[in-house]
């Protein structure tokens, strides 16, 4: 499974690429507001530190200004793919950019058939939100599975992007049902580092070494 760190802020960026288990990085424009600074910038300067796929979202709502911020955006680095929400607009901007041949994120997927749309239209990723299901009371890691299923069945590329994560099982349980991708908040992933036996067992360890005998 592919770690994607799902935030705009360049320290918290730093330090997970840090531990070598970073593949990709999600923003979207509620992450961007909270670091106060300018979208594009930011975005570059996330290019800058990772090598992988990082999503930057358009904001506009009728396909011919979401390829035009699309195409806009895929030019400040290579590895920038462009989040558009599932709707009509955002299908037929999403065909017309995979004719472009760029990459398009399909966001705030909140059901199967939202996502075999958004496949069918040429998104090569999509990311349910798991978080936001869980709740208003459905089972967000169903829907991942059911899209995991349904993009077997017919062999479709798209990769899935679990996403909305708040928590380590939610990580755990995403792995266990093989999706692509999860794209974990800065929080999520320390505490999915610890765990109090871990902590225990150091403690112990390090009280033990301290009554050896050294020459
Ligand atoms: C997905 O790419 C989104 O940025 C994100 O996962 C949304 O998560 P939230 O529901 O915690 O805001």
């Amino acid at each position: 499974m592919k770690i994607f760190i799902d935030t705009a802020n360049i320290d918290h960026i730093k330090e997970i690429k840090s531990w070598g288990i970073l593949d990709g990085v999600t923003t979207n424009p509620s992450l961007i507001a909270k670091e106060g600074k300018d979208f594009k910038t930011v975005v570059a300067e996330i290019a800058e530190i990772v090598d992988g796929p990082i999503s930057a979202e358009a904001v506009s709502m009728d396909a011919e200004s979401m390829v035009r911020e699309g195409l806009e955006l895929s030019q400040i680095h290579p590895n920038i793919n462009i989040k558009l929400p599932i709707c009509v607009d955002g299908l037929k901007a999403t065909r017309i950019l995979y004719e472009e041949g760029i990459d398009v994120n399909m966001t705030l997927i909140f059901s199967p058939q939202q996502a075999l749309l958004a496949a069918k239209a040429g998104a090569r990723y999509v990311s349910p939100f798991v978080g936001r299901l869980d709740d208003i009371g459905h089972v967000g890691m169903d829907v991942v599975a059911d899209i995991m299923n349904i993009f077997d069945n017919y062999d479709f590329d798209t990769e899935v992007i679990a996403a909305s994560i708040r928590h380590p099982l939610h990580v755990a349980q995403a792995a266990a049902i093989g999706v692509d991708i999860a794209t974990i908040p800065y929080d999520v992933l320390k505490k999915m580092v610890s765990h109090p036996k871990t902590d225990e067992g150091i403690d112990k360890f390090l009280a033990d070494w301290g009554k050896i005998k050294k020459h």
